[in-house]
């Protein structure tokens, strides 16, 4: 059985009230289509997903940059039904359609490929879910057997329906012959004066084709995202996710609610994050790492046996091998540091490579920039560092070699010897007494 799936993301997003489209905001640092359309195109059978865009498509188009995907533009903004409307011509009579809402992101490849293997050929498949707080959500009326018969949109409800608290989620399998059938007949007599893809529900039970619900009981999967509120919610609900995966491959949280995922993170053993750890991009943690709190670290490698933080910034194409330190306030970018090197606190590393058993001393900066080129830092094993140091690259430090604190080197030191750049010049006003004394 192939699947066709239709991403229905053209809407604006009123209730939003930001400029970006609704559906280019972010969970987890990855836009709330590209989750949806991961879960597509995790469908053990499918055509190329179709993605229904329209409100500042180019920018949609561009954001999401996928040559996997059709696009099918919705030009005008008249709702769920005519928004799908638009990929009937694409649509072939025998194929399957999975039909999902690009505001609903954290629906699982598993729960959609359950909908679409348990629901018979001729039925429509539908999810629901049962919510305590079912405020927005368009709500499932049933029969006094407990049969669907329709749907009916917050805005439309009567009191009495706006207390019914299973919910429609928006995602639906049909066939393309039954939607060839029914699409063309929405009308948009409602309180929005929108054409209702809900409508196929009561088209269905009219023309007495079967309907299968499969109730969610994850409801974080189901949840839509409508305001910044919902937003919110969902993303706390969608880095607990991550932190619990974490947890069962043995990643010792403090505290999983204070932690933030924007990416992968691969881990080793015995790894421990402390709280208010955010990690972006592609990061790998290497066996008895602990990540103290307060650190941020993006596109990284860290190798077994590291401590990094507490309030560390490590940046990309940074790559530390194992039992490196780096302390409080140190940020390290596009670096390579080798073993048993240590930073403890108050340093820039940028662009540099730094040998095994280094000490940086405090406050020591590389002095990367000069305005217009980045320049590399060469560090050999064995430096010792001495606090307040400025390191202008291009610049190389022996192996061996001790710079003494608060030195500028501008040039490359020798090797087992001493580098400083001052004149000792301290000198001592006996007698001397403080303003005001
Ligand atoms: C919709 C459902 C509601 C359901 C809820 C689940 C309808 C009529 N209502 O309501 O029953 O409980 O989702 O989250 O379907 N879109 C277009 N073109 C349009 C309008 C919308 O592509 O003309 C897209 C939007 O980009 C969005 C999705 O369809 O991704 C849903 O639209 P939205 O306006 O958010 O519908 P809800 O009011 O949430
Ligand atoms: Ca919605």
């Amino acid at each position: 059985m192939t699947i066709q799936t239709v991403i229905l993301a053209a809407g604006c997003g009123r209730r939003m009230h930001t400029d970006l489209p609704k559906v280019l905001h972010k969970i987890g640092g990855k836009t709330l289509l590209s989750h949806v359309l991961e879960s597509a195109f995790s469908l053990s059978s499918h055509h190329a997903p179709i993605v229904i865009y329209g409100h500042q498509g180019e920018l949609v188009k561009s954001a999401i940059h996928d040559d996997r995907i059709k696009w099918v533009e919705q030009k005008e903004q008249r709702g769920t039904g005519h928004a799908l409307q638009q990929a009937l011509p694409f649509i072939n009579q025998d194929d399957h359609v999975l039909i999902l809402y690009g505001d609903v992101p954290l629906i699982s490849t598993h729960t959609l490929e359950h909908l679409v293997h348990q629901t018979p050929k001729n039925a429509l498949g539908m999810l629901t879910a049962n919510l305590a707080e079912p405020t927005g959500y368009g709500r499932i009326k049933r029969d006094y057997d407990q049969a669907i018969v329709g749907i009916v949109e917050e805005r439309d409800a009567t009191i009495e329906e706006k207390r019914i608290t299973e919910i429609n989620p928006g995602i639906y399998v049909v066939s393309g012959a039954h939607l060839h059938a029914w699409l063309p007949q929405l009308t948009d007599h409602n309180q929005q004066k929108e054409f209702y893809l809900t409508d196929i529900i009561s088209y269905a039970v009219a023309s007495n084709i079967p309907i299968h619900a499969v109730n969610v009981m994850k409801h974080e999967e189901i949840m839509g995202v409508n305001d910044l509120s919902q937003l919110a919610k969902l993303e706390r609900a969608f880095q607990y996710m991550q932190a619990e995966k974490l947890m069962h491959q043995g990643v010792t949280f403090i505290d999983p609610h204070r932690f933030d995922l924007r990416g992968e993170l691969i881990v080793g053993k015995n790894v421990t994050i402390d709280v208010n750890v955010v990690i972006e991009g592609k990061v790998t943690l290497g066996d008895h790492c602990y990540i103290k709190p307060n650190t941020v670290i993006e596109g990284a490698t860290i190798g077994a046996h590291s401590t990094i933080g507490p309030f560390a910034r490590i940046r990309p194409h940074t790559t530390l091998a194992e039992h490196v330190h780096l302390g409080n306030f140190v940020e390290v970018k596009n670096s390579q540091i080798e073993s048993h090197t240590k930073v403890n606190h108050l340093s820039y590393i940028g662009d540099s490579d730094v040998g095994h058993r280094v000490i940086v001393g405090a406050g020591t900066i590389t002095c990367n920039y000069d305005g217009a080129n980045k320049h590399r830092t060469t560090i050999g094993d064995d430096a010792f560092i001495g606090s307040d140091t400025q390191l202008v690259a291009p610049v190389t430090v022996a192996a061996g070699s001790t710079i003494a604190a608060g030195s500028t080197v501008v040039k490359n030191t020798e090797a087992h010897a001493l580098t400083l750049t001052h004149t000792l010049n301290q000198r001592i006003k006996q007698g001397w007494k403080r303003p005001g004394e």
